[in-house]
């Protein structure tokens, strides 16, 4: 398995270019499912989790071509003329939670649906009860059976009025994708705001779809009889933006991110603010520093877009690991997403935690050590702490950060960090 080493304290100084959002391109792909005609999307980005959703279409039957695209993004067509099976198997599914985004799609268009349940996750049990409820309120029979969502609409969905107890990012996709070919008017209430669900509708109404109150959390949608395709360019990551925004601010440099947008990460910008991070947009993207030498600890509650982001909490953890004073971090969107603290902690970090808050008390200095990242993020928040750290840091489970980062050590080498992969290390 491959291996991340890191010999930290050098102050990032350069440039580095943004990627595609992960989170956008993935409902992206699903919606492919959605038309017989070809769908275009531009500046995708080449992740494993993108290549595990490409081989669940390709086994649906929807036929997939990936021209790459260096330095600009790869452009992914793709073709759902012929679905040739409605079954998302358990074998592709457990590789990743965000497959059961083909359940609405599938049935929408198929009247047919047998998605495995995604099971449990690092970061909370994270169930999908609320994509379920939602399918049945559009007029599906929904039966749980033998590890299996089976769903069926043999005469196609109806629209109906769906309030969401509680914000969900996939609950909206699936649903809103459900909608836009179902008979009548679908109005979805509590619908989470995500600039990747504002990406996913912009793209759906260049396909014929009719929806209003794109990024509000009202979204009505008006059911079409067929959608055609189209072409459509991806945003910018903003959990990759965010996590190298705190890169640069750990290690005190100076960096330009380009390819991306400000807006995007407003919650994290006015939080570092604060902390004496300086965050400013060019003209085609950010620039990081620090105002002052020194970063102030501050108080961070993640919440549902435009909250803070709980995809940015391990990060900002890592962050705020060596800032002057204390910092209460909050996650209220997933119950264990303090994974990371463990590691950090045996970096020398001193992090308490009290139920669904962290009290991290910022310490002088990091020191470098072997860790183990646990999910994605929280991977990603040991490189960070790795590069402040003095002396060297092992990062094992490298195969998490490859699911979400394109070219991370390519990047932060760009930037003067000391960084390489060991390939199949033991
Ligand atoms: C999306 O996951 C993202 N994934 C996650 O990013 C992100 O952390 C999350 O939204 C929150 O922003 C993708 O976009 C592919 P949710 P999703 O449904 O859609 C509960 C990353 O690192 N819930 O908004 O699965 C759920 O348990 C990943 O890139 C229900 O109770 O998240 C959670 O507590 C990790 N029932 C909360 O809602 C449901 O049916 C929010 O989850 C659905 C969700």
């Amino acid at each position: 398995m491959d291996k991340i080493c890191i010999k930290g304290g050098v102050p990032l100084e350069g440039i580095i270019p943004i990627g595609g959002a992960k989170n956008a391109a993935l409902p992206l792909m699903a919606a492919g499912l959605l038309t017989p005609e070809r769908l275009i999307l531009e500046n995708v980005p080449d992740l494993a989790d993108i290549t595990t959703m490409a081989n669940l279409l390709a086994q649906h039957g929807v036929a997939i071509s990936l021209e790459t695209v260096r330095g600009s993004g790869n452009m992914l067509k793709l073709c759902a003329a012929h679905i040739t099976s409605t079954t998302a198997p358990y074998d592709l599914v457990r590789k990743m939670r965000a497959s059961v985004l083909v359940l609405g799609p599938l049935l929408a268009r198929c009247g047919r649906a047998r998605v495995s349940l995604p099971g449990g996750c690092a970061i909370g049990p994270r169930p999908v009860d609320l994509h379920v409820k939602g399918l049945r309120r559009l007029g599906a029979e929904v039966e749980l059976r033998q590890g299996y969502i089976d769903a069926r609409a043999p005469k196609g969905l109806k629209g109906a009025e769906i309030a969401f107890p509680t914000v969900s990012v996939g609950a909206t996709e699936n649903l809103l994708m459900a909608a836009t070919l179902a008979e009548g008017e679908t109005l979805l209430i509590n619908a989470a705001r995500e600039p990747e669900i504002t990406d996913l509708a912009t793209c759906l109404v260049s396909m014929g779809a009719r929806i209003d109150g794109i990024g509000t959390d009202r979204l009505r949608i008006v059911g079409a009889g067929q959608l055609s395709g189209t072409s459509h360019m991806i945003i910018p990551d903003r959990i990759e933006t965010g996590t190298y925004i705190m890169a640069a601010a750990a290690t005190d440099g100076e960096v330009r991110l380009t390819g991306t947008r400000i807006d995007l990460v407003a919650a994290l910008v006015r939080t570092l603010e604060g902390a004496g991070v300086e965050v400013s947009a060019t003209a085609d993207g950010l620039r990081v520093r620090r105002r002052g030498g020194s970063l102030e600890g501050v108080d961070i509650m993640t919440e549902p877009y435009p909250g803070f982001p709980t995809d940015l909490q391990a990060q900002v953890m890592a962050l705020m690991a060596t800032a002057t004073g204390a910092s209460m971090i909050t996650e209220t969107i997933f119950e264990n997403r303090f994974m990371h603290v463990p590691e950090l902690t045996r970096m020398g970090a001193n992090i308490n935690v009290h139920g669904a808050s962290a009290l991290v008390r910022g310490v002088r200095a990091l020191m470098g050590a072997p860790v183990m990242a646990t999910d994605l993020r929280a991977s990603v928040s040991l490189v960070v702490a790795g590069l402040v750290a003095s002396g060297e840091t092992v990062i094992n489970r490298v195969y998490h950060l490859d699911r979400g980062y394109e070219r991370l050590e390519e990047k932060l080498a760009a930037c003067g960090a000391r960084i390489e992969r060991m390939r199949n290390a033991r």
